[in-house]
């Protein structure tokens, strides 16, 4: 029983930290793909590591009224807010 336990655990932890990688990898690619039809992806990544998450909202928000299409607001949002410069789409 304890075995059969550890067994769930393990592929618990498995599966959620595929999932946080799939989930990064697709906001990375998604940023790239809505970011950078308007202005270069640089306009971008020059902002990343100076605003938080609701900064990103906002500035977000304001691209979608500009006519920007971004499936989710919000989860684009924490992901550039976490990104450190010169990771992820702003190699
Ligand atoms: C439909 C065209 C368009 C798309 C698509 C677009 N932008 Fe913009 N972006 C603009 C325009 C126009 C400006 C300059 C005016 C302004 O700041 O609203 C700008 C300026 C910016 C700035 C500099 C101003 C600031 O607030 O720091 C950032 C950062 C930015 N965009 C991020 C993004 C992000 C992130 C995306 C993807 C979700 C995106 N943009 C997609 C049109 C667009």
């Amino acid at each position: 029983m304890k075995q059969c336990l550890m067994a769930m655990l393990v592929a618990c932890v498995l599966v959620l930290g595929f999932a946080v990688v799939a989930v990064n990898a697709q906001s990375g690619g998604d940023v790239s793909a809505a970011c950078s039809s308007c202005h270069n992806l640089k306009r971008v990544c020059l902002m990343v590591g100076s605003k938080d998450k609701a900064g990103w909202e906002k500035t977000i928000n304001r691209m979608v009224a500009n006519g920007a299409s971004v499936g989710n607001p919000g989860a684009m949002a924490g992901y550039l807010a976490g990104l450190a410069p010169g990771t992820g789409p702003c190699q």
